[in-house]
């Protein structure tokens, strides 16, 4: 996949809104400002294609994002934004797990989490929910520039092990600012989009 051609297709909150399921999805769950929408923008080099924020809770509906119109990446909202109203945050939680749980075409998901922090215990409870629907653990650690190169071993074990995760997961570090990791983040999504074509799931 060459990730030229990148266009937001559908907002949607409800099922019914979600677009066909023609062609496959990847999701993006994480914590609310954890950089979800930035990094839709940095690996489709685009500026303000996805909608981001310093406040979070930015991004509040499913926005669907058809990339080479091959392959769709999925933002979902922030969860743990502790300045939403208990009735708007119960109001996402159904709409984050109706689109994980009842979506044929969804292929893998990606969790997200902030390299600077040890993992939320709703990031926990998300991963653990993850290998649950038998999608296979892909963490990506975001803002890396902001770690000094002193702490990036140190942190990125602390996500490993706080995660659980083992040999067979994927842990990659990315910086929508300085654009670390973005071809490692092109191509695992371009080789997830081949085994996907190959297993014969198209049909
Ligand atoms: P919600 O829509 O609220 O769930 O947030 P989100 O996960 O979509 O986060 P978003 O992409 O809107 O980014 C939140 C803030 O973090 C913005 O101010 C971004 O500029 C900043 N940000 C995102 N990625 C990076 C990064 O890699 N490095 C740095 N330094 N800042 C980042
Ligand atoms: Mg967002």
């Amino acid at each position: 996949m060459k990730f030229l051609d990148a266009e937001m297709i559908r907002t949607a909150v409800r099922r019914e809104q979600y677009p066909d399921m023609n062609l496959p999805e990847i999701a993006l769950v994480g914590r609310s400002n954890v950089g979800k929408s930035s990094l839709i923008n940095c690996i489709t080099n685009r500026k303000k294609l996805a909608r981001t924020s310093n406040k979070p809770g930015k991004t509040a509906t499913i926005n669907f994002y058809e990339i080479d119109r091959m392959l769709r990446l999925v933002d979902l909202p922030g969860y743990g934004y502790a300045k939403v109203s208990k009735v708007e945050k119960e109001k996402w939680a159904r709409m984050i797990e109706t689109y994980l749980s009842k979506r044929d075409n969804l292929v893998h998901v990606f969790q997200l989490v902030d390299a600077r922090h040890k993992p939320s215990e709703d990031d926990v409870m998300m991963l653990n929910w993850i290998r649950e629907f038998h999608f296979e653990p892909i963490v990506i650690a975001t803002k890396m520039d902001k770690l000094k190169k002193s702490q990036i071993e140190e942190n990125l074990t602390v996500i490993y092990e706080t995660l659980g995760l083992d040999d067979s997961a994927t842990l990659l570090p990315f910086s929508a600012e300085d654009k670390t990791g973005s071809e490692d983040v092109k191509e695992l999504i371009t080789e997830l989009y081949e085994e996907y074509i190959e297993s014969g799931k198209t049909e």
